[in-house]
């Protein structure tokens, strides 16, 4: 099934000159990037965003992590598109992440753990809605399409 997920690389990723290749790992397998921007998040989005840790210990310096500089939110969409984005990332904790996803590759902390991604294809649709105004998703064909994609029906 052809889904779309929300990736965010975060202020640690902008920071570290890691947006492109990060992106472009993305781009490799496939996917079909459908919004990409860079946004200085406020505290309000950031709060919506990680809505369901509120009660963690962790809460306000995630808050605080994710605010602390620019990040680049990308839209990408693909066959099954949340599982493959997220097998990609890798573990949360990056010691857990298995070498070859981009945790795995290059990150060493949580908190600093380079990208954050839809954890479902409903997670996605709401996270989707609260980084990205609809017009800024396009639909579009890529010349590639029939090379990476099944055809439609099949
Ligand atoms: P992310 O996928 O963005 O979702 C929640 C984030 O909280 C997670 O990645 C980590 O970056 C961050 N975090 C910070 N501390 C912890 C922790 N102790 N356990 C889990 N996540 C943490």
């Amino acid at each position: 099934m052809i889904e779309r997920t929300l990736v965010l690389i975060k202020p640690d990723g902008v920071q570290r000159l890691l947006v492109g290749r990060i992106v472009a790992r993305y781009e490799e397998r496939g996917l079909k990037i459908v919004g990409l921007k860079l946004v200085r998040v406020d505290r309000d989005l950031a709060e919506r965003h990680y809505a369901v840790h509120r009660d963690k210990p962790f809460f306000a310096g995630l808050v605080e992590f994710i605010t602390s500089g620019p990040l680049v939110a990308l839209a990408l969409e693909g066959p099954e598109a949340v599982a493959v984005v997220r097998a990609m990332n890798g573990a949360t904790r990056p010691h857990q992440a298995d070498p070859g996803t981009v945790r795995g590759d290059l990150a060493l902390e949580t908190a600093q753990n380079l990208v954050h991604a839809s954890d479902s294809p409903e997670t996605a649709e709401a996270e989707l809605g609260l980084w990205f105004r609809p017009d800024e998703l396009l639909s579009y064909e890529r010349e590639i399409d029939r090379w990476v994609l099944a055809p439609p029906g099949s």
